[in-house]
């Protein structure tokens, strides 16, 4: 969700307007989200590199998401959108880890479609925790090292619940994945747009979706293999 702090500058506003906004457009992604019948979506909220922002900028953008968090909680759990938090979380304090912890255990139990919250997440960071989490398995016991598959190692990532991405969206014109999902997007298909992020709307995700359905996604095989399997 890149681009709030341009989107604000170029009205002449604090990049603090661009956040708001921008949790205007997550709220309308979301509900557009919801209504496709999409199994997952996970936003970047906020990455482990985020906290080298200024302080002033950090504390508003965790206020924000407790803020964003409480008020659209009810909505979402009468929608039975699942929340997920993934990313390192200890490193939240009081009020933020309270709403996290409430948000995600009220409902965990619904059935529709996921929603995970990146913050404080690395992709790096990722793989270094699932990596700890296989080697106490290892030293227990509990597991044998010969026997670690892919499927071990997604099964102890933050996303363990969840099918792989389809899809990768980067808005505000970057072309980089800056740490995000590195073992998941291993197949997953890449768009980029220039449209920063409180301008991304339901008609611009539908366009970029009707552009993935026209690609043929091969996963190391032949266009023909493809095509005939
Ligand atoms: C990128 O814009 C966005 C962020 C750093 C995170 C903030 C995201 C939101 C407020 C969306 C709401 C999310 C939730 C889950 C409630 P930027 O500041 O990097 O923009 P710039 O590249 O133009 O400076």
């Amino acid at each position: 969700m890149d681009g709030n702090g341009r989107w604000a500058q170029q009205r002449g506003k604090q990049r603090s307007a661009g956040h708001q906004a921008g949790v205007k457009a997550t709220r309308g992604i979301v509900e557009h989200c919801a209504r496709l019948r999409i199994n997952a979506l996970t936003v970047y909220a906020f990455s482990s590199e985020n906290w080298q922002r200024p302080e002033k900028e950090v504390s508003f953008l965790m206020e924000l998401f407790v803020k964003a968090i409480r008020s659209e909680l009810n909505k979402l759990h009468e929608n039975n959108i699942r929340i997920q938090f993934i990313g390192e979380l200890s490193r939240f304090s009081g009020g933020l880890l309270d709403e996290i912890n409430a948000a995600t255990e009220k409902t965990a139990h619904n059935t529709g479609m996921f929603l995970n919250i990146a913050v404080n997440y690395g992709g790096r960071a990722e793989l270094v925790n699932a990596t700890r989490a296989i080697a106490a398995k290892v030293e227990s016991g509990e597991l044998d090292a010969a026997s670690i598959t892919e499927e071990t190692v997604t099964s102890n990532t933050w996303l363990a619940a969840c099918p792989e991405p389809d899809l990768f969206i980067r808005t505000g014109g970057e072309q980089r994945l800056s740490n995000y999902l590195l073992w998941h997007l291993a197949y997953t298909e890449l768009a980029f747009t220039d449209t920063l992020w409180p301008d991304f709307d339901g008609e611009e995700l539908d366009k970029i979706i009707e552009n993935f359905s026209s690609r043929q996604r091969r996963f190391g095989q032949t266009g023909e293999q493809v095509q005939s399997g």
